[in-house]
């Protein structure tokens, strides 16, 4: 039964499809399981970048299937936008390359335009949202009123009453609360039936069967997470959190099968930590030397928003919760180039608690607020390294800090990253065991 997952273990954007798009090569199925189009995973391939939000990040390899299953909060305008972008680049040629689940919750604009309308409320009390209507379309699914993908091809009467019941509360909260003017229904409506033009060659209808069937008869299926660990709804740095399971868990629920399928659980991290968006975030360099050289080096600006993430030093109580919550079997290991040319890089080890040295990361907020690290220092080292394609080829330093981090955490590194593109990779273990 080869299948893996690919989880983001700190606080997204660790380069997640970056490590898709090179495992795809091997795979027959992609799958997205949670999140919508607040994901941006960067794929750079000969030179060219490709961002993707929805569209999961096998896609630039035509013989493999990508599937949108149940999970994700499918926001159709952008997905549309999406699919028409890529084929305008010459991918995406056949409609067997995406499969879309019918039971997807559907995201409209209004969701949109009440996750902008609570986070300007709030003021500096915001989460720091990518406005991209997650928080809203999943609280329309828990409190059964969403409209799923299936219902996009209903007659139009029969859409227009389910849009108006799914719609009325939030309308109402917009309106009245948010002072807010949202579109009128039949406006949305119109904009749906041509939407689902674009999207009715990938209807796929049940998803969950279609991997089933796949595993069942030996195809390699790779599941791709979106967001991080530590951005989870119910185990992340809530309420400073997204609003899905960003956990290997989640993709069992997000995508409908069984935990004894899958055999590989990758961990993706950088080699530093980055957040956007608010919440604590202990290992923070702020606008010192060594986080200014952080954001450059690795270019940290959000995929999705542009926002420019918060930059770190490595942050291993967070990881070791990582690795705990999602029972990883490996780590690869990103943007260690990134850290060429520092002359120190710090480690946090453990936090210090109020008078206690923990090395734990703290369950409630409120101690992870006040958590100080405590760091280990390395020796920084200046080769370039994107060139290397073994992990003996190191520079002495460079490979000390990985082994230091494989044997903290007691994980494998089974991928290190040394630069954006495809070829700019260490490979130590194979995905597909
Ligand atoms: P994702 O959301 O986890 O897929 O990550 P993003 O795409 O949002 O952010 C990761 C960024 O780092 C992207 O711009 C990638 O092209 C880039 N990237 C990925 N791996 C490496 C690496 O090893 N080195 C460098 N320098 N950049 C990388
Ligand atoms: P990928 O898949 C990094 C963050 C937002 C905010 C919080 C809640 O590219 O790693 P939301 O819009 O989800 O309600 O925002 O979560 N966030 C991400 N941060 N990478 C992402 O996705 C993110 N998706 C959401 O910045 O702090
Ligand atoms: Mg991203």
């Amino acid at each position: 039964m080869p299948a893996a997952i690919v989880v983001g273990a700190q606080w997204g954007d660790e380069g997640k499809g970056k490590v898709v798009d090179v495992f795809s090569s091997e795979a027959d199925y992609v799958v997205r399981y949670q999140g919508g189009a607040n994901a941006g995973h960067t794929l750079k391939v000969e030179g060219r970048e490709t961002i993707l939000h929805l569209v999961p990040s096998g896609i630039l390899h035509p013989k493999v299937s990508c599937l949108i299953s149940s999970g994700v909060a499918m926001d159709v305008s952008a997905l549309c936008d999406e699919i028409q972008a890529l084929k305008k680049s010459g991918f995406l040629k056949y409609p067997h390359q995406l499969l879309l689940s019918d039971s997807a919750t559907l995201l409209f604009d209004y969701h949109k335009q009440l996750d902008q309308a609570r986070e300007q409320k709030a003021g500096h009390e915001k989460i720091g949202t990518t406005g991209k209507g997650i928080g809203p379309a999943y609280e329309s699914r828990a409190e059964r009123t969403a409209l799923i993908f299936a219902d996009l091809f209903e007659s139009p009467e029969v859409l227009k009453n389910k849009l108006v019941r799914s719609s009325q509360e939030k309308f109402f909260l917009l309106e009245n609360f948010y002072k807010q003017s949202p579109a009128p229904i039949e406006e949305l409506l119109d904009k749906l039936l041509q939407l689902r033009e674009i999207l009715r060659p990938y209807r796929c209808q049940n998803t969950s069967l279609v991997i089933d069937q796949a595993l069942k008869e030996g195809k390699k299926v790779l599941f791709e997470g979106a967001q991080g660990s530590l951005l989870d709804l119910v185990h992340g740095t809530y309420p400073y959190v997204t609003s899905s399971s960003t956990l290997a868990g989640g993709a069992l629920t997000g995508a409908g099968l069984g935990p004894q399928n899958f055999n590989k659980i990758l961990a993706i991290a950088k080699a530093y930590t980055t957040r956007v968006g608010f919440g604590s975030f202990p290992t923070e360099c702020g606008e010192t030397k060594e986080g200014q050289y952080l954001q450059k080096q690795g270019r940290e600006f959000g995929a999705t928003t542009g926002r420019k993430r918060r930059c770190g030093w490595l942050d291993l109580p967070a990881l070791r919760y990582a690795i705990r919550l999602n029972g990883f079997t490996g780590l690869a290991l990103m943007k260690l180039d990134v850290l060429s040319g520092l002359d120190e890089i710090k480690v946090c080890v453990s936090y210090k608690v109020g008078d206690k040295s923990v090395k734990e990361f703290p369950s409630l907020y409120s101690d992870l607020a006040r958590a100080c690290p405590e760091y280990k220092v390395f020796k920084g080292w200046t080769e370039d390294l994107s060139s290397l394609k073994k992990k003996e080829e190191l520079p002495s330093q460079a490979l000390e800090y990985v082994n230091f981090i494989s044997q903290e955490l007691n994980i494998p590194v089974d991928v290190i990253s040394v630069g954006p593109s495809r070829k700019e990779t260490i490979w130590i273990n194979p995905i597909f065991s």
